[in-house]
């Protein structure tokens, strides 16, 4: 059955949409954490080893989750949501899944241009699957880069329009997806 706005968003997606927004939060924090350092910097090092496994985490989370919605639709919004807000939620939504998978991507591209595999947390590696080219991680980096200061613009906006949902509308629209 499908469900009505009053209804929250499942279980999983709650604790989906949480574990990632921390991960999200950690991988956005620990890259442009990384690009203040030196290559010499065995910090430098230590922060793309983590960057690399959760972006590996978060491409894999992503699957499972788009795969969960397209079985578990979400609540829809209540009926006296303005038009624009409407449309605001849908493609900030959108913009933010495909910006989920974007990521990781060209994540993955930068990583492995030197022909190397990329590791989750050493307990196995993604090989590569592309030939070795040193200028694409020049190229994807730039697009990454983007990519991530986007993400944050929009996520930025997500929060705030939770927020505003909470403390002046007062529609629950929160609490529906609270864990
Ligand atoms: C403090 C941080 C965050 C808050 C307070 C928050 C809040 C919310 C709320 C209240 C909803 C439900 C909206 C509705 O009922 O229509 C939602 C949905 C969503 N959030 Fe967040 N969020 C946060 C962080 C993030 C981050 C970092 C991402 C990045 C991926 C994200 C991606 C999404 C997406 C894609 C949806 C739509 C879910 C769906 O319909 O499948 N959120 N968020």
């Amino acid at each position: 059955m499908n469900p009505t706005a009053t209804d929250p968003y499942d279980p999983v997606a709650r604790w989906i949409h949480w574990g990632m927004a921390l991960m999200l939060f950690a991988l956005v924090g620990l890259g442009f954490y990384a690009t203040s350092l030196t290559y010499y910097d065995p910090l430098y090092h230590r922060s793309v080893f983590w960057h690399r496994s959760l972006g590996l985490l978060v491409f894999a989370l992503a699957v499972i989750r788009l795969g969960w919605r397209w079985r578990h639709p979400p609540p829809p919004l209540p009926a006296d949501t303005p038009n624009w807000e409407h449309q605001a939620a849908l493609w900030t939504h959108r913009l933010l899944y495909a910006l989920m998978f974007l990521l990781p991507i060209t994540g993955y591209l930068i990583s492995t241009a030197d022909g190397r595999g990329v590791t989750l947390f050493g307990w196995f590696e993604v090989p590569a699957l592309l030939e070795p080219d040193k200028e694409r991680a020049t190229r994807v980096g730039q697009l990454h880069l983007g990519a991530a200061i986007l993400f944050s613009g929009l996520v930025a906006m997500h929060v705030a329009a939770a927020l505003k949902h909470h403390f002046i509308n007062r529609d629950g629209i929160l609490r529906r997806m609270w864990p």
